[in-house]
């Protein structure tokens, strides 16, 4: 389609760094923009630690694995999500509990968390969704009034800011994911971000076959290959070299989206506690049927959008989990939709989308 839900941008300094990567033969999982991309990464979310892994579903089953999260463990997460944290609760045999979400955010339901903690709860992951933020001082207090691990997957909102502070630096650890369609990319590839040096150490080994790293082949644990490239990592660094441009332009994106349609539908929410960065702009329909309709009507004009995702609680595999009434997380699911997001749309591209969704919505 003409109109991408999002495409990455790529510039000369992307293909300069991935050409010399190329030709540097460091061509597997070591190399300097590894170590570039790491230290570059993770200085800016602000924590001490940082890994690269080969994508976000990678980062987040590491940052399980190294919290020792195992049969007979419970781990609270949102109804409403990309499907990966849920699957990588179950890659280590836990049980995930699904919880509502937040009408205002769309993420956690900071308030209905604690009554579904019980003497097997260990951790709780909070998804941060297209690039909002959840409610990260109550979420905070719930994780150390009864001792929980916290993982926040920011996959979806890299560079938004809870009353300053970068999402991913809150938690335990912090997901990242940089698949293609997110605000930057590395073709595949994710990160882990962390405060705590026992935690970070133990992630690189299970990231690399659990191998210890002062005995070749000596493994301590049965790990993983979840590593990233060198030359993925070539193209993170010129891509995280841009991300303020990116997320300016996400901003600019929305505002004019916002401006466009408020009269007509219920806009991306702009929370009061977070600078959001727009993964995806977003909007509420009245109901399912409408939207659906809308999405076919602008498909026709080479508009290409998503429906928000299912709930959890309802696709087959994952029925035996549900633990709560998910009233909000069913309604926003059936009334949300992705508008085109990527950072090389102009204000004319905008506004024609603006433009087709208001024509379909006045006849
Ligand atoms: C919230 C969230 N978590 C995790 C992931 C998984 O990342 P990946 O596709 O890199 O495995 C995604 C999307 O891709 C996501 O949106």
């Amino acid at each position: 389609m003409k109109y991408n839900v999002s495409e990455p941008d790529i510039s000369d300094r992307e293909i300069n760094y991935v050409c010399d990567a190329v030709k540097s033969t460091w061509v597997s999982s070591k190399g300097k923009y590894i170590d570039e991309f790491e230290e570059k990464f993770k200085n800016y979310i602000g924590t001490r630690y940082g890994l690269t892994s080969s994508n976000g579903t990678t980062a987040l089953h590491l940052a399980l694995s190294a919290l020792n999260i195992k049969e007979g463990d419970e781990v609270i997460v949102p109804d409403l999500t990309f499907i990966s944290p849920v699957n990588a609760v179950l890659y280590n045999n836990a049980t995930p509990v699904l919880c509502d979400i937040k009408n205002d955010s769309w993420c956690i339901d900071e308030d209905k968390i604690e009554s579904l903690i019980n003497e097997k709860t260990k951790a709780i992951i909070v998804v941060h969704l297209y690039g909002n933020s959840a409610n990260m001082d109550k979420i905070m207090e719930i994780k150390r009034k009864y001792n929980l691990y916290l993982i926040e997957d920011a996959a979806e909102s890299l560079g938004t800011e809870y009353k300053n502070r970068k999402l991913g630096s809150f938690g335990d650890m912090g997901c990242f994911s940089f698949y293609g369609n997110k605000t930057m990319t590395t073709g595949e590839g994710g990160f882990c971000t962390t405060n705590n040096e026992e935690l970070y150490n133990k992630m690189k080994i299970l990231r690399d076959h659990g191998m210890t790293s002062k005995k070749r082949y000596w493994h301590e644990f049965i790990g993983y290959n979840y590593r990233l490239t060198n030359l993925q990592a070539a193209l993170g660094l010129a891509q995280i070299e841009r991300l303020d441009y990116f997320i300016n332009r996400k901003r600019e994106i929305a505002r004019i989206y916002h401006e466009n349609l408020k009269d007509y539908v219920a806009t991306h929410p702009e929370g009061n506690n977070y600078n959001g960065t727009y993964w995806l702009y977003s909007i509420l329909l009245n109901d399912g049927k409408i939207r659906d309709s809308l999405i076919e009507y602008l498909s026709k004009y080479d508009i290409e959008t998503r429906r928000f995702f299912y709930p959890v609680h309802v696709m087959p595999p994952y029925i035996k989990y549900s633990r709560d009434d998910y009233t909000v997380s069913d309604e926003i699911s059936q009334k949300g939709m992705n508008l085109p997001s990527g950072v090389k749309l102009n204000k004319d591209d905008i506004d024609y989308i603006s433009d087709k969704i208001i024509e379909f919505l006045e006849k």
